[in-house]
């Protein structure tokens, strides 16, 4: 073709790519007994941050929701959702327990890669004005009282240290986010403070992480949910703990005994299999040294892993003399594209020729294509395992304090993120770690569910359980 491409010949024969590979697999290696291992540190890790605040890796943040949603919801109510890479409003209309979702209208925007860089005011005004210009459609099909103010469940996937159901602090940030001065203040204050810039007359009656958001809306639908894991950009779990066994939760109080924990479990290290290529990756992030399940698991991650390891075969020579600079760039490779590659039946590769060729400038023949879809396997095999195991992790945890409550009967982990909705291998790996792991009999019980989109009406369910008004039209 006559795309013009700057090569730079710095192969050095002196490596061959046979034994990066093999080198490659071997420490990407999950192994039955490794994943026991990362599943049993996972639930030990949990223990240690429910006892104390900064007793381990995972954060186990209270969510303040004590009560899961019932199905009487009803009224208007928005949604919000900030997180990855989109923006997302929402509005719905409940209608309690006959008529449950009447109606539900939302917009989605993608998030300018600036705003990820610039301040928090900017930040926060793009988000306002985004649910102040989709408040104005509000069309005659969606109802509210007179004199009420319009109520938002705010999905905000951070690591946020709740002080109350509709406040939080926003611990730091993750998955590329450098936005300044937000870190340490009230998420919520800072969106109040926005609405008020745009004269936006709204209330936020809960402040939700998005794990928590997918397991109240997946829980509308279904008792049985019991975990929710997002699987995106980053990833991420929450589940029903029992208030019993929170030691740090002093003087917090739940009527129902039981409370949502966000694990901020993409924090978690212990025990990982961990190549190179991750260090590398790692160091030069914006956050070294955290995130470091995140940073082996999620989608934003794995295909930056996959250029790594294929800059370092090139330089052995597996495309030939030269390497084109674009497989030098960062993130050029985005999950999504490996997933692409990984798709490709074909004899001859010709996809994952293309692909590679588009995006990295990478020429190849029929047998560097194929270590190059084994390169995404490798990393993406490791992944889904991995997350597999997490999730076990969790669910050994909660049948650990309550015996047979959650092993001996049917148990549903809500699922949701891009990266497992669109990476068939990825799922597929996920599940067989946890089919292994606990067994034939035992993983029927466990239910994997999809539930798509689950967090917006979830967190305009919570707004709806914490309103300030009577719903009783
Ligand atoms: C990151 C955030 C977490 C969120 C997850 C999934 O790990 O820290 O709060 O739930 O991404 O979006």
């Amino acid at each position: 073709s006559n795309i013009p491409r700057f090569r730079m010949a710095v192969r050095s024969s002196a490596v061959s790519v046979a034994p990066i590979l093999t080198k490659l697999k071997h420490e990407c290696a999950t192994p039955l007994p490794l994943l026991r291992h990362v599943a049993d540190a996972m639930a030990a890790d949990m223990r240690a941050g429910l006892a104390v605040d900064g007793g381990s890796d995972l954060k186990m943040i209270l969510s303040y929701v004590d009560s899961l949603p019932t199905g009487n919801e009803k009224g208007l109510f928005y949604a919000l959702d900030l997180g990855g890479t989109n923006f997302r409003v929402l509005r719905v209309q409940l209608g309690g327990k006959e008529e449950r979702v009447i109606d539900t209208e939302f917009e989605q925007v993608s998030i300018p890669q600036e705003l990820m860089f610039g301040t928090s005011e900017d930040l926060f005004d793009f988000i306002a004005s985004g649910l102040d210009k989709f408040a104005q459609k509000e069309g005659e099909k969606f109802y509210l009282p007179p004199g009420r103010k319009r109520e938002i469940g705010f999905t905000f996937s951070f690591p946020v240290r709740q002080t109350s159901i509709d406040s939080g602090i926003l611990i730091k940030w993750t998955k590329g986010f450098a936005v300044s001065g937000t870190a340490g203040r009230d998420v919520v204050a800072c969106l109040n403070e926005a609405m008020e810039r745009q004269r936006l007359d709204m209330r936020v009656s809960a402040l939700v992480n998005d794990t928590v958001g997918t397991l109240a809306g997946a829980r509308y639908w279904d008792d049985d949910v019991m975990v929710a894991v997002i699987l995106g950009t980053g990833t991420n779990a929450c589940y029903v703990e029992r208030t019993d066994t929170i030691a740090k939760l002093q003087g917090h109080d739940s009527s129902s005994g039981r409370t949502i924990i966000n694990t901020e479990w993409g924090a978690f290290s212990n025990g990982l299999p961990l190549t190179v290529f991750d260090s590398d990756m790692d160091d030069a992030s914006i956050n070294p040294g955290e995130q470091i399940f995140e940073k082996t698991i999620s989608g934003m991650y794995l295909g930056e892993i996959v250029r790594r390891v294929l800059l370092k075969i090139a330089e052995a020579g597996a495309f030939g003399d030269s390497i084109p600079e674009k497989l030098s760039t960062p993130f050029v490779l985005r999950t999504p594209d490996i997933s692409a590659m990984q798709q490709d039946n074909s004899d001859d590769l010709k996809a994952v020729g293309s692909i590679l060729y588009d995006i990295t400038g990478v020429e190849s023949n029929l047998s560097a294509r194929k270590i190059v879809v084994e390169v995404c396997d490798t990393v993406v095999k490791r992944g889904g395992r991995l997350a597999g195991a997490g999730i076990v992790g969790i669910l050994q945890k909660m049948e650990e304090d309550s015996q047979g409550l959650i092993f001996g009967k049917r148990t549903v982990v809500a699922m949701d993120g891009g990266l497992y909705e669109h990476y068939p291998q990825y799922r597929r790996y996920l599940q067989d770690a946890v089919t292994e792991l606990l067994g034939l009999e035992i993983s029927k019980n466990v239910i994997i569910e999809h539930s798509k989109d689950g967090s917006g009406i979830g967190a305009a369910l919570l707004a709806a359980a914490n309103s300030k008004y009577e719903h009783d039209f």
